[in-house]
């Protein structure tokens, strides 16, 4: 993956550039040496790096606004940037451009608990809304990993995902409405405010969510609350091979149950946790299923009853079933140190979400083994089985000359497949600069021309978040020529009835 090199005369009027956005937003709210840039250098995604001009930190609406006005009078390009946990490199600085931050924009503005909604500003911590909001026995759904730390500007930016989305869904069936700025500076208001208040004609809220920051600063939204389920158990399924848990999955969907998890980690993850946590699993273990249920108790006990004639029907080899909330936790913290536990076996590890339809799961785990056979790499597997997103964690040394470079190959491979069984490449991390150049490979150049169309409506200079998503440059100029048509914008003809 290339970036292209900063642009040196705007890199070369850096302390102009940086009083013109202090008149905006307060002198200490421009960050400016390197010790302060530093922070900024990456997001999630750590082997791409970039050290930004200047790291901007607005409080209001109105502060992004001029902003970003700012930045459209001198040509500055802006990479915005929540808690910067994208693991697609989202927030991945440009030398020549600013990184706007949404740290100081973290309040939570109003909760209607009638209309089961809050109001938030970007900054605000996903897991802050359901404190907020768990005294009224409501709480905000959608949980990816990073919840403790990630933003929902930045959730909303990517479109996050998470355990509980197998039932709940991602973040999109989770908003209602928002408040934007465009480069412009000027400030739009999609959806609404409750459920059913959303745009009923051109879905805008849909188009902005999930478009890392290529579309507009996002400075306001409108989340749901749903009430907390009553009660909750979670079934730890051990099996001997992968192929019998693959098997489990598709065997509890089809029984019609719908899990608010289902988790796979395979024997490398279950290792590495154990040592961590000091777990102990039967030795027969393969591959480890999390599937939890909830709902009311009854129906909970019910389910619970169902999933485990399933799993012991394939053939289970370790079973383990929560009964109360401690217990419960315990079963949970092992996936949740999943990743921190990777550190015990590899020095560095890349971790990707091509998604698949959850039947082709054994033939996309079979050729992940020839992969990695091909390019010499160990990896393990860690994902939402339920949802057919997977999460490959491709081990590797980046001291190793050449290494990454395989882990890259190695994911690419992945993706492909993924696409070549009926999938697509992001289920929930984003495109970002990790999977931009292989957007060819899901999209035909028409599709990804009407895409860089639509950015062009929004962004007609190319100055938000360039370089990520989409692997050839929009032409926004280029683009909106072809609507002029002898010099006069002329409109198709349109059927009368
Ligand atoms: C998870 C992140 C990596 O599922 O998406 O933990
Ligand atoms: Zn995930």
């Amino acid at each position: 993956m290339k970036m292209a090199a900063g642009d040196q005369a705007i890199i070369g009027r850096r302390d102009a550039l940086a009083a013109g956005f202090r008149d905006i937003v307060g002198r200490e709210w421009v960050l400016d040496k390197e010790a302060e840039l530093r922070p900024y250098e990456c997001d999630g995604l750590t082997a791409y790096n970039a050290l930004p001009l200047l790291v901007v930190l607005p409080e209001t609406t109105q502060e992004v606004s001029l902003v970003l006005q700012f930045c459209q009078r001198e040509g500055i390009k802006i990479v915005p940037r929540g808690s910067g946990t994208s693991l697609s490199g989202g927030a991945l600085p440009l030398e020549d451009g600013i990184v706007l931050g949404t740290a100081r924009m973290n309040r939570i503005l109003h909760v209607d608990a009638r209309n089961r909604t809050a109001r938030v500003q970007p900054g605000v911590q996903n897991v802050r809304v359901t404190e907020a909001v768990k005294h009224l026995g409501l709480c905000y759904m959608p949980d990816p990993s990073s919840q403790a730390i990630a933003t929902i500007g930045g959730n909303v930016s990517e479109n996050s995902g998470g355990v509980h989305c197998l039932k709940y869904g991602v973040t999109s069936n989770h908003i209602t409405g928002m408040e934007a700025v465009l480069l412009n500076g000027d400030i739009i208001h999609l959806g609404g405010d409750f459920l059913g208040g959303a745009d009923r004609e051109f879905d805008l809220t849909g188009a902005v969510i999930g478009s890392e920051g290529l579309l507009a600063i996002i400075t306001e939204v409108t989340v749901r609350l749903v009430p907390q389920p009553a009660t909750a158990r979670v079934l730890s399924l051990g099996f001997r091979s992968v192929e019998d848990a693959s098997l489990c999955v598709g065997a509890i969907i089809a029984h019609g149950v719908i899990p608010a998890g289902l988790e796979f980690m395979d024997r490398r993850i279950v290792d590495a946790v154990s040592s961590m946590l000091g777990e102990k699993h039967s030795p027969e273990v393969e591959a480890l299923l999390l599937c939890e249920l909830d709902g009311t108790r009854t129906e909970v006990d019910k389910l619970v009853e169902e999933v485990e004639a399933i799993a012991r029907e394939i053939g289970v080899a370790e079973l383990r079933i929560s009964k109360t909330e401690e217990e419960r936790a315990q079963i949970w913290l092992g996936r949740k140190s999943a990743f921190g536990a990777i550190g015990k076996i590899s020095k560095d590890y890349y971790c990707t979400d091509g998604t698949i339809p959850r039947g082709k799961l054994p033939e996309i785990l079979k050729r992940m083994e020839g992969l990695s056979k091909k390019h010499g790499l160990d990896y393990a597997n860690c994902f939402h089985a339920g949802d057919g997103n997977l999460h490959p964690i491709i081990m590797f040394d980046a001291a190793k000359p050449g290494d990454l470079e395989r882990a890259e190959a190695f994911g690419e491979d992945i993706l492909k497949a993924c696409v070549d069984l009926g999938g697509v490449l992001s289920g929930e991390h984003g495109v970002g600069v990790e999977k931009r150049d292989l957007m060819g490979y899901q999209f035909s150049n028409i599709d990804l021309a009407q895409q860089q169309r639509f950015k062009c409506a929004f962004d007609p200079d190319e100055l938000l978040n360039p370089g990520k998503v989409f692997p050839t440059p929009c032409r926004c100029a280029e683009f909106g020529r072809m609507h002029v048509h002898n010099g006069k914008l002329r409109f198709p003809d349109v059927p009368r009835f």
